[in-house]
């Protein structure tokens, strides 16, 4: 083939890429994934739910059943806006679980919340535009950020999730700079990868905040009936119709390869919505949102959510004992109530980037703190992890946090002969994580 003026003999096109694309690189660490993902590496990289545990012959009668009964309408193009019984079903049985009466009208089915999360930003948010979020942050939305060329502006979290006065801090310098943040993305229940959950007390303070600025908010909220203790955190749409708009999956309470998830929005934003996703996909997968339906209605769903709380639960308590048992001193994690992940903080001086090779080395896997920030904020990742105890057995998790602890050991006698780590300069560049990062 010819190599263009502006190509390269591995990508003849380079030149012709819209500046979008500009900032749409892999992650260097994806090759490493491609290691990690073999039997004999422990990976507690990515955060998959262990669908092993669904009742996978119940499913499959199910999914028979639609075929024969319903197969025409199953299996033809549906509605841009999503099928209208899952819609009543989104509203009428899965919103009041989060503390939100809406009407099925205002309930956009989706590819996923990743394509929810691109079409609120593809409607929202022109280049240059301020969107903030939680420092650290979910690594899909940063990359749906990336690629509409946003400006991520990240908030300090603690323990208690995002922090309301460093939140009207933020509000105040862009306001003081002439900037307008356009919306406030956030996951305040059982984050990812931050793994912790915001009280109702902040939760109105965050609400307030984005509401004196004109800041809409976005709520993701993929893990919200995860809870260990079985108490389901009321969602911030449910104090707020107009200045709310809320993400629902079934990737994580059902099956992510069905590819389903909702929003609720303000009914002028969900017009947007629609004619956006009408554009970006006619309409979602009308089979697998039959497939969802009938699951609801056919099958004890609500028990199969208690038992994926019991199990998470297991796998959270044997991460958390090892890492307490296993993890030097200087070590820092924080204790999730729900959800799929621990934010793990090492010692000082200790580089999560760098040290991931001789993890993978030693046959364990994790997803470096880095991966978590947008832009310049990256370095602030550099000396923490995600881990996530959702798919490996408890015997496994043991076994990845023992091999995890070998490293971070010889870490720090590296560092004690050579001087710390932190030195590296962390790359700038946006990187677009794979799936098994996710
Ligand atoms: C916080 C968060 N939002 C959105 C998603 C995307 O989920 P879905 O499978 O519904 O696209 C994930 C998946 O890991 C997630 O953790």
């Amino acid at each position: 083939m010819d190599v263009g003026s502006h190509g390269s003999r591995l990508d003849p096109w380079v030149g012709s890429y819209a500046r979008r694309a500009a900032t749409m690189t892999a992650s260097e660490i994806r090759a490493l994934f491609a290691v990690a993902s073999r039997p004999e590496v422990v990976s507690l990289a990515g955060g998959m739910p262990f669908v092993s545990a669904l009742p996978l012959d119940a499913v499959s009668g199910t999914i028979a059943r639609l075929v024969t009964d319903r197969g025409a309408a199953a299996l033809q193009y549906g509605s841009g806006q999503g099928e209208p019984r899952l819609r009543e079903q989104i509203a009428g049985e899965l919103m009041p679980l989060v503390g939100v009466a809406t009407h099925p009208d205002d309930v956009v089915v989706t590819v996923g919340s990743q394509q929810a999360l691109d079409l609120v930003t593809r409607v929202f948010c022109d280049p240059g535009d301020v969107v903030l979020a939680e420092a650290p942050s979910y690594v899909g939305a940063l990359s749906v950020f990336a690629a509409y060329q946003v400006d991520v502006v990240h908030v300090p979290m603690d323990d208690e999730g995002l922090d309301p006065s460093a939140l009207r801090a933020t509000l105040d310098r862009l306001a003081a700079e002439g900037r307008r943040a356009k919306l406030l993305y956030t996951i305040p229940s059982f984050h990812n990868p931050a793994g912790v959950t915001q009280g109702s007390a902040r939760r109105a303070e965050v609400l307030a905040a984005c509401v004196a600025a004109g800041v809409l908010v976005l709520e993701d909220d993929p893990y919200g009936l995860l809870g260990f203790d079985g108490v389901v955190p009321r969602a911030l749409r449910a104090d707020s119709e107009e200045g709310v708009v809320y993400l629902g999956s079934f990737s994580k309470t059902f099956a992510p390869g069905l590819r389903v998830g909702w929003a609720v929005a303000p009914h002028g934003v969900r017009e947007k919505l629609v004619l956006a996703a009408e554009a970006s996909v006619l309409c979602p997968s009308e089979f697998a949102q039959q497939v969802v339906s009938a699951y609801l209605s056919e099958q004890p769903w609500w028990d199969q959510v208690k038992g994926f709380r019991e199990l998470y639960r297991e796998r959270r308590d044997a991460l958390l004992r090892e890492l307490a048992a296993q993890l030097p001193e200087g070590t820092r994690w924080t204790v999730p109530s729900g959800g799929f992940y621990s934010w793990v903080t090492l010692p000082d001086g200790l580089d999560a980037t760098a040290m991931l090779p001789r993890a993978v080395t030693a046959r364990v896997a994790y997803v470096p703190g880095t991966a978590f920030y947008a832009g310049p904020a990256k370095a602030l990742g550099r000396a923490s992890l995600r881990l996530s105890y959702c798919f490996p057995e408890p015997e496994r998790i043991r076994e990845g946090v023992r091999r995890l602890a070998t490293v971070v050991e010889a870490e720090l006698d590296l560092q004690a002969t050579f001087g710390p780590s932190l030195g590296v300069r962390a790359r700038g560049a946006v990187e677009v994580p794979g799936p098994e990062t996710a």
